[in-house]
């Protein structure tokens, strides 16, 4: 490559040396100042055009949206804002963008219409900034195991196995829909099937990554999970990633100790190495919240607010007490929520985590030793006898961001529990295994990364912070 990127020109010293970049076109003012970007950085390169000096046809195809390769001097700049520039003189236009089609304009575009174009959102500031901390934050993710003596773990995509027992799966079948294969009393015959049994899409991999935790100690997950649950709303993926550590020899509060320690590392990281894209989402932000009602608006700013999560405790508290303090909200008693907590065992809906969380105790939450009856199968059973040693993590604007357990390793009671839901050990008998041989204290926890990128970037729909959603009625591009 003889060119390099903008963001090494934008910290080169200029000493009037022939420079080459290659980008998009932001903007062309006055048929003189190309503003230049090329993904590497929120910033562009400005590109001083004489105009006398080049072709009219060719200046012609310099509109937003062209891709060019620009040759010229680098100077300092003498616009403000800029420390370097560049003073063209050769031009070439890889490909025009023609004005009168090309849909993203230099100028405010609503998120809802640039979902309709998700193939040229990341030619926006807002989508490329969120993705390249997207990125910072998967490279984080994989550091922060790495360093911390976690193996990465591959878990299958496709399974036979109903991981949460919620039933929302996507089948996977190459049978013919109009007219599959019947067994005698007229079901589907899965036998015929690929892989000769029903197959879904993987809604977790965490019962594969316990298998893995019992031989290699600690391991991770980090890979797309699908739920075919009917949420249309501004927290839920049909099709998302998912990270999740499973650990042998951890108990629930080495788990919650884990949890608690990783969110910070990732945004610790993801402050140390993408201030210029956190800067411009905060600046983002606060522009959209003047848009808003007062009390509707965050007390904090952007990066303020990540700093605190990273400076500040999480607050850990037994299901049993929030539902004491819901029940004796102002929201319940007014009857304000939708759902008005009144008894022990009812679940949490995410406006009674919102409200501990950003209300109550104005700082993440850690819940744990939920009732039993409300979660999934795989969580270890308190003396209680009605509780699990379960734990989610509750963050502001967001609700629920983790999901974690300690795992029931005791075989007899694992048993127990799977014939109360109907769960046929057939289907998880290398599940069971695990508990037969060599069984142990372990847990693990599944953090949903697009409500991560959301937290760490401030957008208010997890739409907008991977690349292509799948949702509901949408799976375009
Ligand atoms: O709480 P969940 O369902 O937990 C599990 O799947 C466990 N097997 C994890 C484990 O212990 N290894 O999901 C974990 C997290 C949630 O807290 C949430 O952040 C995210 O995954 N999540 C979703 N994110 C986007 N869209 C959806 N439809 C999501 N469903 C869950
Ligand atoms: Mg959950």
């Amino acid at each position: 490559m003889d060119s390099i990127s903008i963001k090494e020109i934008l910290s080169t010293a200029p000493k009037r040396q022939q420079v080459t970049v290659n980008g998009w076109v932001k903007t062309f003012r006055s048929n003189r100042f190309i503003a230049l970007n090329d993904g590497s950085t929120i910033h562009n390169v400005q590109c001083v055009v004489d105009f006398e000096q080049f072709d009219e046809d060719l200046l012609k195809q310099i509109a937003s949206g062209a891709a060019l390769k620009v040759t010229g001097t680098l100077v300092e700049s003498q616009g403000r804002g800029q420390s370097v520039e560049i003073q063209a003189n050769d031009i070439f236009v890889h490909g025009p963008a023609d004005p009168e089609t090309y849909p993203i304009q230099p100028k405010k575009h609503s998120m809802e219409f640039l979902r309709e174009k998700a193939h040229l959102r990341i030619r926006t500031n807002t989508f490329a900034a969120v993705m390249r901390v997207r990125s910072a934050l998967s490279f984080a993710v994989h550091k922060y195991f790495t360093d911390n003596g976690f193996y990465y773990f591959h878990a299958p995509i496709i399974t036979g196995s109903d991981a949460e027992g919620a039933g929302e799966m996507f089948r996977v079948t190459t049978l013919d829909c109009k007219n599959p294969p019947l067994t005698e009393d007229g079901e589907v015959d899965h036998k015929e099937d690929f892989f000769g049994k029903e197959t879904n899409l993987t809604v977790s991999g965490q019962l594969e990554a316990e298998a893995y935790a019992m031989g290699l100690g600690k391991v991770y997950t980090f890979g797309p999970t699908f739920r075919a649950e009917n949420s249309n709303t501004s927290r839920h993926l049909a099709e998302f990633w998912m990270i999740e550590p499973e650990m042998a020899f951890y108990d629930l509060n080495a788990n919650m100790d884990l949890a608690e320690d990783f969110i910070k590392g990732v945004l610790s990281y993801v402050l140390e190495n993408c201030a210029d894209d956190l800067a411009f989402l905060e600046k983002r932000l606060l522009d959209e919240e003047k848009t808003k009602p007062q009390a509707e608006r965050s007390e904090m700013a952007l990066i303020e607010k990540l700093k605190f999560i990273v400076d500040n405790n999480f607050k850990r508290v037994t299901y049993t007490e929030a539902i004491d303090i819901l029940r004796n909200s102002k929201p319940n008693k007014k009857k304000k929520f939708q759902y008005v907590i009144d008894e022990w065992g009812a679940d949490l809906q995410s406006e009674h985590e919102r409200f501990l969380v950003e209300k109550h105790f104005k700082c993440p939450v850690i819940l744990f030793d939920y009732p039993a009856k409300i979660k999934a199968f795989y969580m270890r059973l308190n003396e209680d006898g009605k509780t699990v040693r379960a734990m989610d993590i509750l963050f502001p604007g967001i609700g629920e961001i983790v999901g974690g357990s300690q795992r029931e390793e005791r075989l007899d009671v694992l048993r127990e529990k799977m014939a109360e839901l109907d769960i046929p050990e057939e289907e998880l008998w290398w599940y069971l295994d695990l508990r037969k041989f060599g069984t142990a204290v372990h847990s693990g926890f599944g953090l949903g990364f697009e409500r991560l990128v959301l937290f760490a970037t401030g957008m208010g729909n997890i739409r907008d912070v991977i690349p292509f959603p799948r949702t509901p009625q949408n799976a375009e591009f």
